[in-house]
């Protein structure tokens, strides 16, 4: 059986790497690559740390506004799913790298299976939140996250085409943490563990307005302990442009970090301040505080286990937020037990593989 795993942004080569080690001997796995994430931090050092294969085909598209960017991989998938034949096209994710290889293999009618299906912002803003819905309601075999995420494909009528994974993204979080236990590392800037912050940002709605990302920046730049900002190039070039200085008050800025330096950094911190979705998540599987910077979160189970905190309109409440103490200790596992990839390619194969035959 032949499958076509489709990725462009960073976070969907940390969702592939699992995904390609558990098809090993099981599948002929081909990679396609959109080229939405291009620099060497935002993508070749991920297929490298994490012993991914080389993609077997790289569209090159590059950045652009949503619908020049999102129709130029769409025309280029076609051609790519034409020629490979795959039995079926797995996406990832929510980004625009996902809407274009579903829609491009759904009007080719070859099956379609989204991997981490299910989770709803119900913010329309979100560009990720229509790709999302848009993707999950084109394909064939939706493999979900969550059990909150089985519920909102059930309240869409999907409930039939979905199964429960666990999270691929907790896979390879517990693969890393494991060997830098085993051969540690070290911290940037001579940070010491305990005695610092991390921070990301990169969404439309805090970066693209000046005056709101102003006081995102001036409030880090307030915080009680050095905040390691690791700027997104959108952050870096949106600041540039709205003449705002990023290294400011306690803020330290650093370039991207690689997925393990950056597991690395978060499990040390005293706490993690992102708008990122990958993040927050991180955070909390590493029992560090969190404090997201959004009006809502599609990974409710966070905030509820009190080791998230969200933050948006009133940003006076970041420092109160950073500077609270862990929560309560949990044991839970809302997120799965770290063998997600290896239940997502079995359903995959036994959803789109040879069907064993029938009994006369
Ligand atoms: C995309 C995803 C978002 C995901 C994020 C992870 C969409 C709609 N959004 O957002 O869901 O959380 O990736 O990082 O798909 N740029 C570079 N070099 C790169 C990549 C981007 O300089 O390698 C700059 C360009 O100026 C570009 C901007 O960053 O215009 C934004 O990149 P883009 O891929 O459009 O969206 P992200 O904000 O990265």
């Amino acid at each position: 059986m032949r499958i076509l795993s489709v990725v462009g942004a960073r976070p969907q080569f940390v969702k592939l790497a699992p995904i390609a080690h558990a098809m090993q001997g099981r599948a002929e796995h081909l990679i396609a690559h959109t080229g939405q994430h291009y620099d060497v931090l935002m993508s070749d050092v991920f297929f490298r740390d994490l012993g991914i294969p080389a993609p077997d085909f790289n569209l090159g598209v590059g950045s652009g506004k949503h619908g020049a960017q999102t129709g130029a991989m769409l025309a280029g998938l076609e051609e790519i799913i034409e020629g490979a034949a795959p039995d079926c096209v797995l996406v990832y994710g929510d980004t625009n790298s996902t809407l274009a290889a579903a829609l491009a293999a759904a009007k080719l009618h070859v099956p379609v299976a989204h991997l981490e299906a299910g989770l709803r912002s119900f913010n329309r803003r979100m560009p990720e939140e229509h790709n999302r819905v848009l993707t999950d309601h084109s394909a064939d075999l939706l493999l979900a996250p969550t059990q909150v995420a089985m519920g909102h494909l059930a309240n869409e009528g999907l409930g039939a085409r979905s199964i429960l994974v666990g999270d691929v993204m907790t896979d390879v979080l517990f693969t890393v943490r494991e060997s830098l236990t085993r051969t540690g590392a070290a911290l940037p800037h001579g940070l010491v563990p305990g005695g610092y912050y991390i921070a990301t940002i990169h969404r439309p709605d805090n970066t693209d307005e000046p005056v709101r990302l102003a006081a995102i920046i001036g409030e880090l730049a307030k915080l009680d302990k050095p905040v390691l900002l690791l700027a997104h190039p959108r952050l870096h070039s949106l600041a540039k442009q709205h003449g705002i200085a990023l290294q400011e008050g306690s803020i330290v800025l650093n370039p991207p970090l690689t997925y393990p330096q950056l597991i690395n950094a978060a499990r040390h911190s005293a706490g993690v301040i992102t708008d990122s979705g990958g993040l927050q998540k991180e955070a909390f599987l590493l029992r560090v505080p969190c404090t997201t910077i959004r009006p809502e979160t599609e990974w409710v189970e966070t905030v509820e286990l009190g080791w998230n905190v969200l933050v948006s309109s009133d940003l006076t409440q970041l420092a109160a937020s950073v500077h609270r103490g862990a929560p309560e200790p949990t044991d839970a596992t809302p997120y799965g037990d770290g063998h997600a990839a290896e239940r997502s390619v079995a359903a995959v194969l036994a959803t789109f593989g040879p069907q064993p035959a029938q009994n006369p």
